[in-house]
């Protein structure tokens, strides 16, 4: 694989590198559909691409990626689409769990997860308890998620705890709705990639991406490559982000 990397200059400030790194895996249908395939072979074209973001991100020292892999809305999909992405799924855990011990990688899940099919859960929850120890790098999975359903649960385990007695309805704050989603334990993600031009957030870390930069590329996600991600990475490092402050 050719290396694209901007090369600092030697006494460069370090670039600024997001932390977080969540990305909307887009196009799949479309990259097959241009090659007149069916769009299952989008769709493993597409896990290649995964990889390569996985690599790319531990070489650029990004820590965390969450990857939008399956949406609740997804499950409208025709069956047989949806038995293909659930088949690639596993044997995606399958092939890649050797990469992240390699890598030290963890591996995280987040969305309705008892949603998923049995064989898929019980792949995952091994690869993901094989890998619970790696600090280097957090590969999240955002299956059969919805951001308003993740919202929606964190009420419910909130309502939860107000009606057991152990919490004061008075003291629930913005901390206390981010304490009770998925993954409460990783930062907010700092950068946000859709790709396949679409301009929209379908659904994806609807509380999370409040301050995200956004990037959005016309390449669809099957010929996402390093170089891509790395522009991002670039272009992330050249944002002013103000938080609402002056200047
Ligand atoms: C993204 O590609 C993968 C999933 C949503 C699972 P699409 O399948 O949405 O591809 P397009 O948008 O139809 O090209
Ligand atoms: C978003 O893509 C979901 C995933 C990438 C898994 P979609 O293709 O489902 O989103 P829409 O339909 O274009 O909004
Ligand atoms: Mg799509």
């Amino acid at each position: 694989m050719s290396t694209v990397l901007p090369q600092p200059a030697p006494d460069a400030p370090a670039p600024k590198v997001p932390a977080h790194v969540a990305i909307i895996m887009d196009g799949n249908g479309r990259w097959a559909q241009q090659r007149n395939l069916p769009r299952a072979k989008g769709h493993e074209k597409g896990a290649e691409s995964v990889r390569v973001a996985i690599k790319t991100c531990k070489k650029l020292g990004i820590k965390f990626l969450t990857v939008y892999a399956f949406s609740v809305e997804n499950w409208n999909r025709p069956k047989p689409e949806i038995e293909a992405l659930m088949t690639l799924l596993k044997k995606f855990l399958r092939n890649e769990e050797r990469e992240f011990h390699e890598n030290k990688i963890r591996l995280r899940a987040i969305g309705r997860l008892s949603d998923l099919p049995k064989s898929v859960r019980r792949e995952l929850n091994h690869v993901m308890q094989a890998t619970e120890h790696y600090r280097d790098a957090t590969l999240v999975l955002a299956l059969s998620y919805g951001g308003r359903t993740e919202i929606a649960h964190a009420a419910q385990e909130l309502a939860r705890k107000v009606k057991a007695g152990t919490l004061d309805p008075d003291t629930i704050n913005e901390a206390a709705i981010s304490a009770n989603l998925y993954a409460p334990d990783i930062p907010d993600p700092d950068l946000m990639i859709r790709t396949s031009g679409e301009m929209r957030i379908s659904n994806f870390l609807l509380w999370q991406v409040s301050y995200a930069e956004l990037y959005i590329t016309d390449t669809l996600w099957p010929d996402f490559r390093e170089e891509h991600l790395a522009k991002a990475v670039e272009e992330y490092g050249r944002r002013h982000r103000r938080f609402g402050l002056v200047g």
